[in-house]
């Protein structure tokens, strides 16, 4: 039976491939999309989500635009990645559909008590929607298989030396889901690092030769230039296709059960995910933490994937 999943995301270059990745994957019953602040304004990211579902064809996925800054911190935003629109590189035309009336606060709470079986969340992006429906409605918990997110990192930090974006953007969010007792998936830095879209895999997308094909190249293309200036990267990582790419198939990734902690007061760190990978405080764990992904394997299924949308 198809896996009930919510991809929760701020489209962003890396967020785009993977609502492509989950519209193409019948293991994932996508039973809708919420956007939240963060690479770019929630309009924008809103805007994006659209312009990707309507390229693909995914007219059957509904976009609901949630919050529009984290919690307490002021918004940042991630223009100088991806680019004044949140989604520059490719001309993708102008949506035709808008956002759905609902609050994407209120779709996730009607969908998750609602829904006959429990749902799989995947946040890809900061995580003020997920915490703000858990805030609103704690009775969700129960309603949640699991939450399989990017976010975090054992030893990396990308916004800071200390912090990886999508929590650092909103560090009290991700204390509320860290604590709050749902199962957490949480594919960092270190992980996503290691899935780099390099030249032979960006030839393998872009001879699909499909308009979504065409249109995933050209935003790895611009995707690619921060990547190779900031890291010197061949390629940049595919960060939130990890997360879906968890979903469908576990195995391609190794996790480890650790306790993960929000750091939300100090100066140097504020919004580290502070991995207790040797349990040296005796914390119970309360994630599974990424610790490497099969990238050759990740690739193989994204590709498959995506080789989907030509047939149409
Ligand atoms: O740090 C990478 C994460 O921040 C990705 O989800 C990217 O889209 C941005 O949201
Ligand atoms: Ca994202």
């Amino acid at each position: 039976m198809p896996i009930p999943v919510i991809l929760d995301c701020d489209p962003g270059h890396d967020d785009a491939i993977a609502i492509l990745l989950a519209g193409a994957s019948p293991e994932l019953d996508v039973r809708g999309i919420t956007t939240v602040a963060g690479n770019v304004s929630v309009d924008k990211t809103s805007k994006n989500a659209l312009k990707i579902c309507e390229l693909a064809k995914l007219d059957r996925l509904k976009v609901y635009a949630g919050m529009s800054r984290p919690l307490v911190k002021d918004l940042l935003t991630a223009e100088n990645v991806h680019g004044r629109s949140g989604l520059d590189g490719p001309e993708l035309p102008e949506p035709k559909r808008t956002v759905e009336p609902r609050h994407a606060i209120d779709f996730l709470i009607d969908e998750l008590l609602s829904s006959k079986e429990p749902v799989t969340l995947i946040p890809t992006a900061p995580l003020t929607n997920i915490a703000a429906a858990l805030i609103r409605e704690p009775r969700i918990r129960t309603s949640i298989q699991e939450i399989v997110m990017m976010g975090g990192a054992i030893a990396e930090g990308n916004t800071t030396p200390a912090a990886e974006f999508n929590i650092y953007v909103d560090p009290h969010a991700a204390d509320v889901v860290f604590r709050s007792g749902v199962p957490i998936w949480m594919i960092g830095l270190d992980v996503t690092h290691q899935a780099l879209v390099l030249p032979e895999r960006l030839k393998k997308i872009r001879a699909l030769g499909s308009p979504v094909s065409a249109a995933a190249a050209d935003l790895m293309i611009f995707f690619q230039e921060h990547h190779r200036v900031k890291y010197g990267m061949e390629g940049p990582p595919l960060h939130d296709p990890c997360a879906v790419a968890a979903v469908i198939d576990r195995s391609i990734f190794r996790f480890k059960e650790m306790h993960v902690g929000i750091e939300l007061e100090g100066r140097l760190t504020q919004g580290r995910t502070v991995c207790d990978l040797w349990n040296v405080t005796g914390n119970p764990p309360n994630a599974h933490v990424g610790l490497s992904v099969d990238a050759p394997r990740f690739f193989d299924l994204l590709i498959s994937r995506l080789a989907r949308y030509g047939k149409w």
